[in-house]
């Protein structure tokens, strides 16, 4: 017997919503099909249909066709898209606040109070645990088997970071990524609805395949990419932002310059996913794990350490002598205990890794008096937002349990935009900084600018040099010269053991590892010229040499892919990948594809970049000129139209804006433009003269 279904009670209600959701999704699905969507017998579904046309919900038609199960077509009137509408906030709103009770009541953090195990003792703010979004080992375990089923998101590597934060309370007040709502006011007004600090927007970006596929209120699981599920997430909001007023209103212009605004436009998913987030378990690292804290260990540590006041040093370089100097300064200042917090995650692209980053901090450490300082890694995705990152920067070290901070000269800054002009004034960061510090909960401590005075071979802040005594610094630029020609470092400018680190993992451009990227057209000569500069490169010897020749790597790499945009796109960056690794290794590779598109070009620059150089040369043949010269025939098909998407023919080529390196080949020899890349090479210090 079929049940009465009357859609005014919450349980109807509850049914009314995921049947208008169902019809307005899938308006031609089988009644099979929708009763099992919406979770009912077919029975029941016809009453429910029934009572949501007498309500003026649905119109009910009838099909044309010979499909029985397809009879009636079903649409929603304009007061059911209303009802829907309404429906779906109920529904979000009652899951919320189910999430809410649920994460109160598995973390024992009610309403952003510390665990009840630690509210007895009286203790002061900044060392008192903060909430995180964990659930217990228990219901971890349980969430895991559980979360098998939901359809799963696997995380980039600077989502990873962000959900780290979140899930340990560096993020805090954050109980998930942004709302829309939360979104706009962030981007707005560096506030969340609530009226909360919070400068920076922390968003799922994801791709809109993946966003298609989800209803508001579903859960999703959160994957690491070896798919570990690391969190659950209800997803209660699902838009496609506007990414030219994001990189305008946080990072100053919408300037691909900007490599936040760059990573916005080029990397990031088209479509934002919002919603509280359940953290299962922390993000594996296998590195520095003793180095490694959440904001209540910290807390912890400083509290058995008895460390009532704590000023945070923000750092993502290695640090010399200066930074000794102007930490230990700060904090004798401030009268406080010191802590190096370096920035683990992801840092400006082209800065030192942190490998070797660490090791130099770990160096560093010991010339600091004994007990008064500390170093924890910290796991943070930068964005190099300058003002806004500063405030940001502030709020996590708040969460960390310190209680000062160090803001510098230009902090965070992203470098010079494609005007070549600063993104942000250099101290743009601290007015923004002193304007909230109460807000924050941090004091801001100025960073001095320290050199060292010869005449007192001793550091001075610049504004207290004795007149007349001679100052000696060295650039960061200077010294990466240094280590690239593997010139002198002195003593007074930095420790031999941070030196001898840098030496370890700089070694001189003329040994390092390196990309010839070769682009144009079919049959311009890229192979030719790429063949020969092989020859002459082997010929130096010193380091070994990859030919990754456009057919070869169709041959042995892509040998399924077309020449649509999307596998040729795929094609390039297989090569990009292949390259940044024997580029990592210290080898040379030489690639030779046509490479027609300029996005993907610099998407492999990036990745290669961050490992050694990448020295583009465009094969500037004409079309004409490689047309004539038809070396395979392809281009006589090309033109029957035999061949389609052929490039220059019926596929676009973007002409290559600033390569390192453009050569003509009309009328000159391969050995000559083989030669020319070679003097290139020397000439960018990659080989030797
Ligand atoms: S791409 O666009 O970079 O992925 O192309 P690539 O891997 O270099 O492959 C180019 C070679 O494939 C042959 N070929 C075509 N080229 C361009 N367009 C179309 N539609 C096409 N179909 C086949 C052509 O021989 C190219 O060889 P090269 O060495 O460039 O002359």
């Amino acid at each position: 017997m079929t049940e009465p279904a009357s859609i005014s009670t919450p349980e109807g209600e509850d049914l009314l919503f995921r049947l208008l959701r169902q019809l307005d999704t899938a308006p031609d699905a089988s009644q099979r099909a929708t009763a099992a969507a919406v979770g009912i017998s077919l029975g029941r579904l016809n009453t429910l249909l029934r009572a949501a046309a007498d309500s003026g919900l649905i119109t009910i038609s009838n099909r044309p066709g010979p499909d029985k199960r397809q009879r009636f077509a079903y649409s929603l009137t304009t007061r059911g898209a209303a009802e829907k509408v309404r429906l779906t906030d109920q529904f979000l709103a009652r899951k919320l606040a189910e999430y809410n009770a649920l994460h109160a009541e598995l973390t024992g953090s009610a309403r952003g109070l510390p665990p009840l195990k630690h509210r007895t003792n009286p203790m002061q703010s900044n060392l008192a645990p903060i909430p995180e979004l964990y659930v217990s080992y228990e219901s971890a375990q349980k969430l895991k088997v559980e979360a098998a089923d939901l359809v799963s998101w696997d995380l980039t590597p600077r989502q990873i970071c962000d959900l780290e934060l979140l899930m340990n309370g560096g993020f805090n007040p954050l109980k998930g990524f942004l709302s829309e709502a939360d979104y706009n006011s962030v981007v707005d007004t560096m506030r969340l609805t609530d009226g909360s600090l919070w400068p920076m927007p922390i968003t799922l970006d994801v791709s809109e395949d993946f966003a298609a596929k989800l209803e508001a209120g579903q859960d999703i699981a959160l994957r690491d990419q070896e798919g570990v599920i690391l969190a659950t997430m209800t997803v209660t909001d699902n838009w496609v932002p506007n990414k030219a007023k994001e990189a305008e209103k946080v990072f100053g212009a919408d300037d691909d310059a900007h490599p936040a605004v760059n990573y916005l436009h080029n990397q990031a998913g088209k479509v934002y996913l919002g919603g509280p987030v359940t953290g299962i378990q922390q993000p594996v690292h296998y590195d520095f794990r003793a180095r490694r804290d959440t904001p209540n260990e910290l807390r912890a540590y400083f509290r058995k350490l008895g460390w009532t006041k704590v000023v945070a040093f923000q750092t993502r370089n290695p640090l010399h002598r200066a930074h000794q100097e102007l930490t230990f300064r700060a904090a004798r200042e401030a009268q406080a205990n010191l802590l190096i917090h370096p920035v683990v995650g992801m840092t400006k692209p082209g800065d030192v890794d942190h490998f070797t980053r660490v090791r130099c901090y770990e160096a560093v450490l010991d010339k600091y008096p004994a007990a008064t300082t500390t170093m924890s890694l910290l796991n943070l995705a930068m964005r190099m937002a300058g003002p806004r990152e500063a405030v940001w920067h502030g709020l996590i070290r708040k969460n960390h349990g310190c209680t000062h901070f160090i803001v510098g000269r230009d902090h965070a800054g992203p470098g010079k935009n494609s005007q070549g002009q600063d993104f942000y004034g250099p101290y743009d960061a601290q007015e923004l900084f002193k304007k909230h510090q109460d807000e924050i909960g941090l004091e801001m401590v100025d960073f001095k600018h320290m050199v060292y005075v010869q005449e007192k071979a001793q550091y001075y802040p610049v504004s207290e040099v004795p007149e007349g005594d001679t100052v000696l610094d060295i650039s960061g630029t200077e010294l990466r010269r240094r280590l690239r020609e593997g010139l002198e470092i002195p003593e007074w400018f930095s420790f031999p053991e941070v030196v001898k680190e840098l030496r370890r993992t700089s070694p001189p451009r003329s040994k390092q590892g390196f990309t010839v990227f070769f682009t144009g057209f079919s049959g311009s000569g890229k192979s030719t010229i790429a063949n020969a500069l092989m020859a002459k490169l082997m010929e130096m010897g010193g380091r070994p040499v990859t030919l990754l020749d456009g057919d070869i790597v169709r041959k042995n790499l892509s040998s399924e892919l077309g020449f649509s945009k999307e596998h040729r796109d795929l094609n390039i960056r297989r090569i990009g990948y292949v390259a940044s690794e024997i580029t990592k290794n210290g080898g040379i590779a030489i690639c030779a594809p046509i490479a027609p598109y300029a996005t993907t070009r610099r998407a492999v620059r990036e990745e290669i970049e961050q490992f050694g150089a990448f020295v583009e040369v465009h094969v500037a043949t004409t079309i004409e000129e490689c047309e004539r010269r038809d070396r395979k025939g392809l281009y006589k098909l090309a033109r029957e139209g035999k061949i389609k998407e052929f490039t220059g023919i019926s596929d676009p080529y973007d002409v290559p804006e600033a390569p390192e390196l453009r050569v003509e080949t009309e009328n000159v020899e391969v050995d000559n433009c083989a030669h020319q890349v070679l003097l290139k090479l020397e000439n960018m210090g990659l080989i030797a003269g």
